[in-house]
């Protein structure tokens, strides 16, 4: 069996370290492993409507983030389809005939739609299409026949449901779909990285992420004045903790023992700046500033990436377009099969036309 990956981002704005540490880092290295025969990157901006459906031009203006993002990063357009959801009608037909397969009140009990809708105060006014969108994300995924979806753990549910959907199609019609595994990130550390303030989650509206495309500067001055260490080391001499602590949590996502060589020789790996830390006499400044460090290492050669594709935007909207069109004969494949195994191909189907031919023979 071909070994196929599907993942995708909403395009609700640039993307941040969070969303790199959690997925797009690792879509590099699974595109360079050499281990796949398809890699599709989808920009969901189908999905994304579904909660911004009064702000479509916050979606249209982020498509070309998202792909530059992706671009700087290293996904390679020679080795990984990049699409954009709603160019795709497939998708939308897919999700239709999915509807059929999942209850209301199993959508209900969606850890994501649970936490999304309480996020977004939608209570009582929620979009049929946003709470619906577990079942579309499954259309995206089995329409590319994905065995693969490498994702942050937020997503599990979704995975989840989707499997259902593709156990029940599959039982009910016979096998069209392939049933996909969900791979999380490998590094605890990176499952779900905080905020630089320490809150739960990097988002736009706290204010607390850095992104990929930030300069070094706004990094580092991120780092030195707003990012939250504990509060009750006040001296240097005070021991300090590490839990909660986020220049620990960054390091733990972010460094490796090659850097302390060469930034902080005089410690082998993270595990002894830590024990130094709790002691006592480890100053936060110190540790910022190795942060800023291996963080500048990594994204520095993101960030030149971005500046050159930045110059050629054109050519970003053409690798989009290719993509699109490339990645839309595939769901037009798959939906095909599903049709069929639905038994909704009357027009290919010459033993139906046959039997009603016969059922009405003789009488006139
Ligand atoms: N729900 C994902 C997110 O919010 C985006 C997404 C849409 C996705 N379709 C997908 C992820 C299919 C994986 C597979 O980030």
């Amino acid at each position: 069996m071909s070994k196929i990956i599907l993942t995708g981002d909403r395009p609700t704005g640039k993307l941040h370290i969070g969303h790199y540490v959690g997925s797009l880092k690792r879509r590099v290295q699974l595109q360079n492993s050499g281990e796949y025969d398809k890699i599709f990157i989808m920009i969901a901006d189908a999905q994304a409507l579904t909660d911004n459906a009064d702000n479509p031009e916050k979606i249209r203006e982020n498509i070309i983030e998202v792909a530059l993002d992706y671009l700087a990063c290293g996904i390679d357009p020679s080795k990984s389809t990049i699409l954009i959801q709603s160019q795709i009608p497939e998708l939308t037909e897919l999700s239709f005939y999915y509807m059929n397969l999942v209850t209301v009140s199993r959508l209900q009990r969606n850890p994501t739609v649970k936490s999304e809708i309480q996020m977004r105060n939608f209570e009582a006014s929620i979009p049929v299409g946003f709470f619906t969108y577990p079942i579309s994300q499954a259309a995206d995924i089995t329409a590319f026949q994905a065995t693969t979806v490498p994702v942050g753990e937020d997503q599990m549910p979704m995975l989840e449901q989707c499997k259902e959907i593709v156990h029940k199609f599959n039982s009910v019609y016979g096998e069209a779909l392939t049933d996909p595994e969900i791979l999380l990130p490998d590094n605890k550390a990176c499952m779900r990285l905080p905020g630089i303030d320490g809150k739960a989650k990097m988002s736009k509206s706290l204010g607390n992420c850095i992104y990929l495309s930030d300069d070094a500067d706004t990094v580092k001055n991120a780092i030195m004045r707003k990012m939250y260490t504990d509060p009750n080391h006040i001296q240097v001499s005070d021991p300090g903790q590490i839990e909660g602590n986020m220049v620990f949590t960054y390091l733990d996502a972010f460094c490796s023992d090659d850097q302390f060589e060469r930034y902080l020789p005089e410690y082998k790996n993270l595990d002894e700046l830590k024990d130094h830390y709790r002691r006592g006499g480890l100053g936060d400044v110190k540790v910022k500033k190795f942060l800023i460090n291996v963080l500048d290492e990594e994204l520095e050669p993101i960030r030149k990436r971005r500046h050159e594709y930045e110059k050629d935007i054109a050519y970003v909207y053409e690798v989009l377009r290719k993509g699109s069109e490339a990645a839309r004969e595939v769901a037009a494949k798959t939906l095909s099969d599903v049709k069929n195994a639905m038994r909704i191909n009357y027009f290919d189907d010459q033993e139906l036309i046959q039997k009603h031919i016969e059922k009405y023979k003789g009488m006139e």
